[in-house]
């Protein structure tokens, strides 16, 4: 075969995607089937029914990838999918359904590292991006500060002790009442707010620490909000997502900030849900451009979930030739 076509696939926790990527730079399709409006009315994901969904849509949802992209099985050249981590029940949809097509094709399978997917979403855009990078990933459940020496040669530098930073501000959204998925909805709500209205605490740890603790902050919203209620007040809501979200984007920089120092690097790679957030892009271009450090990031739809940074991925490691066996397991905990 003269091209790599890889056909990436995700399932990790409510969206159902697969992409079709050629020569790791021609992004052939994309489709994503999101189940937000189903876990919606629950106010989170539920697990159960995520992987039902999943069960219901990985078919259709790879059989239109691959016609958009106007591709058969036989021209794919690999099969990539996320094992982990995530929620058990939705990895397992699809580490068996790619095993299933990648075996009846006669084609590897590679499995991809959920993680290591959102940071690689960056060479999608950015082929040309070089290492050493330092990479901020924040998402719903990772919040990681990682030195990339090289194609899977990386060093965590810090992590988050407690919440991360998507879980903390999807948390407060929950007790705002915003909604699910709450970072977008903190993200638009706060526009109509006073970030310096509400003094939220920035947990920053120890001197030197690249660790992140995000728990006490969104427990200092909780306890402001609570407060209040015994006194019979009710608060801003749109200061206290712009406070809040204000508190979080500070810690981020910051962090990212010291990380620089530390490693001398010369490019941050921002990637996961959270990266979508404008403050935080916002607010690093700033910092970064100041330093004549080299910043890069997803566009927002390559930030969340997506199949696409499952094929790039596993384009990378096809060229390593980095396979993975037919006992292929989900691991929920996978970490970096
Ligand atoms: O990477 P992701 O799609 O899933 C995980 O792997 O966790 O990240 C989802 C997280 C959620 O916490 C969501 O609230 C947050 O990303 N998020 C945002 C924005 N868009 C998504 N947080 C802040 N601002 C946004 N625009
Ligand atoms: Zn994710």
């Amino acid at each position: 075969k003269s091209e790599i076509v890889i056909l990436g696939i995700e399932t990790s926790c409510d969206e159902t995607s697969a992409a079709v990527l050629v020569n790791g730079t021609d992004l052939r399709s994309h489709i994503i089937s999101s189940q937000i409006v189903t876990h919606q009315r629950y106010g989170g994901v539920v697990p159960e029914i995520a992987s039902r969904e999943h069960s219901l849509h990985i078919q259709p949802v790879v059989q239109e990838a691959l016609d958009s992209a106007k591709v058969s099985f036989s021209d794919l050249s690999a099969i990539a999918v996320t094992y982990g981590p995530g929620l058990v029940g939705s990895l397992l949809v699809g580490v068996s359904g790619a095993k299933a097509m990648a075996y009846a094709a006669g084609i590897p399978l590679i499995g991809i590292n959920h993680l290591e997917g959102h940071i690689y979403a960056n060479f999608l855009h950015n082929p040309d991006l070089e290492f050493p990078f330092l990479a901020l990933l924040v998402s719903g459940g990772h919040t990681h500060l990682i030195f990339f020496e090289a194609h899977g040669q990386y060093q965590v530098l810090g992590h988050t002790r407690d919440d991360a930073a998507g879980e903390a501000l999807d948390k407060v959204a929950r007790t705002l009442g915003l909604g699910y998925p709450g970072g977008p909805q903190i993200q638009k709500v706060a526009l109509d707010g006073d970030a310096q209205a509400f003094k939220f605490p920035r947990a920053m740890l120890e001197k030197d620490s690249l660790d992140f603790s995000f728990s006490g902050m969104k427990s200092a919203v909780l306890n402001t909000l609570n407060s209040a209620r015994m006194r019979g007040e009710t608060l801003n809501v749109p200061d206290l997502a712009a406070s809040f979200q204000q508190a979080v984007v500070d810690v981020l920089v910051w962090k990212a900030l010291r990380a620089i120092d530390q490693t001398g690097a010369k490019t941050l790679v921002l990637a996961g849900g959270v990266a979508a957030n404008s403050l935080l892009r916002e607010t690093l271009n700033k910092e970064l451009s100041e330093r004549s450090v080299r910043f890069v990031y997803p566009p927002p739809l390559f930030c969340t979930d997506n199949g696409a940074m499952i094929a790039i991925t596993g384009y990378y490691h096809y060229l390593a030739g980095d396979f993975s066996p037919w006992t292929l397991n989900a691991v929920p905990g996978l970490g970096l």
